[in-house]
């Protein structure tokens, strides 16, 4: 720890005045750095540069990664991402390529890779830290969406149809190329294939939560029925588990021939009400964990006695009341409550579920939870306020991590790990769109 808070960013630059470093220390201080800080090191001379390039090349660096919190802001340009980091407790701002992130939809965030919506409802993935974007197969080929062409032969806009595997229950509805994405997406991930290097992206995606994959290199999702009402996902030991609305659980072995669904769980509850999450705990643990929110108005000053009105949406907005923690056992096929999370650190949000231990990471508050909103909620519609906090279980109360002011609401703030991953040239090239 000495190390590394020796290592301010102030004290970097005061070590850049010191006689040139020879390359190899140079890198075992940089391989102490958190990534922000670390690519910032390596854009500061050239000296550093190369320390920089061959910690990188060498696969020297390490460091377990302390989620940041990305969002953006009115005050700098429509492509910079603000890049909060809880261990430094300060901000990066990160130059996105175009489409400008002020206008995507941020539908979900795993291993340092964003997915997002632009405004044709189109997906991409891109590492905030590197710049690399990859376009993700069309919005087109997802089971339930076709194109409405208009006469120059140019989409003019998405027929969306309402069935999952088992029942058509409403008939489809017609949608503008930007507003599809308000109705469509639920949560994105993208996985790692360590063995081969890959990457498999998992669309929860409506009608009711159904799942959609594509692998590098597809042309187009590959839809997973009959399953649905799906509200959060992990990727253990190369198999995908979904988690359903009443705390079922369904395995997908993606690298199969044939993917078919295994119900592990059936249900743990009979009822749907909290939000649904599945992390893993350091020690291998498989946690279930439900979030309850409240439905709350925007405070306008509103006179107690005045009659009801209704509320435009933007002045709705959710926080998050009550957090409850269970361990699955998946023998026995059943929960077992959890009074506390003891060292660990919870982050929950429209970003990959994640669970880390506060002793790695000693700037995050152990028993948190750290807190946004997600697409059950309102992270995917416009509005006022945010349910973006840290969440004490001691005591259950939310304390914030940015002050509301700095941040704009829109689109939704979500964690990320910051990752110097790249994907395989492979996938680039394939799935290249202009
Ligand atoms: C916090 O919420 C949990 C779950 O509802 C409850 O069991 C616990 O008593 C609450 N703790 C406090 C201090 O209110
Ligand atoms: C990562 O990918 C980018 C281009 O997409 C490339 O410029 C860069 O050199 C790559 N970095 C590594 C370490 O492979």
């Amino acid at each position: 720890m000495g190390m590394f808070i020796l290592l301010s960013w102030r004290q970097l630059f005061w070590a850049l005045n010191l006689p040139e470093l020879p390359v190899e220390i140079l890198v075992n201080i940089l391989a102490l750095l958190d990534i922000p800080d670390l690519v910032r090191a390596g854009s500061v001379c050239s000296s550093w540069n190369a320390a920089y390039t061959s910690l990188r090349s060498l696969g020297m660096y390490r460091r377990p990664q302390t989620p940041c919190l990305l969002y953006t802001s009115e005050s700098y340009g429509d492509n910079v991402a603000c890049l909060y980091s809880l261990a430094e407790k300060r901000v990066y701002k990160l130059t996105l390529p175009e489409p400008p992130i002020r206008s995507r939809h941020l539908i979900g965030s795993t291993n340092g890779w964003l997915v997002t919506a632009d405004d044709r409802s189109e997906l991409h993935m891109i590492n905030p830290i590197t710049g690399e974007q990859i376009a993700l197969p069309s919005v087109i080929t997802i089971e339930q969406v076709e194109p409405i062409f208009d006469e120059a032969g140019a989409i003019q806009r998405y027929e969306f149809s309402q069935y999952y595997g088992e029942e058509e229950f409403s008939i489809p509805s017609f949608h503008a190329l930007h507003e599809l994405r308000d109705y469509l997406y639920v949560k994105a991930f993208v996985f790692t294939d360590s063995t081969s290097g890959s990457y498999t992206v998992v669309l929860i995606h409506n009608p009711i939560g159904q799942l959609s994959f594509a692998k590098a290199g597809d042309r187009s999702w590959t839809w997973l029925p009959p399953g649905a009402d799906y509200e959060d996902c992990i990727y253990m030991d190369g198999i995908l588990y979904a988690v359903t609305n009443i705390g079922g659980i369904d395995v997908f072995d993606l690298n199969g021939p044939t993917v078919s669904r295994k119900v592990i769980i059936d249900r743990t509850k009979d009822y749907i009400y909290e939000h649904m999450y599945l992390v893993q705990a350091p020690s291998g643990d498989l946690l279930q964990v439900w979030r309850e929110q409240d439905r709350k108005i925007v405070a306008a000053e509103e006179d107690e006695d005045a009659p009801e009105r209704d509320h435009d949406p933007s002045e709705i907005f959710m926080e998050t009341r009550k957090i409850m923690l269970y361990k699955v056992d998946m023998d026995a096929k059943e929960l077992v409550e959890m009074s506390s999370l003891h060292d660990l650190v919870l982050f929950l949000g429209l970003s990959q579920s994640h669970c880390l231990s506060a002793g790695e990471c000693p700037q995050l508050k152990a028993n948190h939870v750290y807190l946004t909103d997600d697409g059950l909620g309102f992270a995917l519609r416009k509005q006022d306020c945010r349910d973006i906090g840290v969440f004490n279980l001691d005591n259950n109360n939310t304390e914030e991590v940015v002050s509301p002011q700095l941040l704009c609401s829109w689109p939704a703030p979500i964690w990320i790990t910051p990752s110097l991953s790249n994907v395989s040239s492979g996938w680039n090239n394939i799935c290249a769109r202009s």
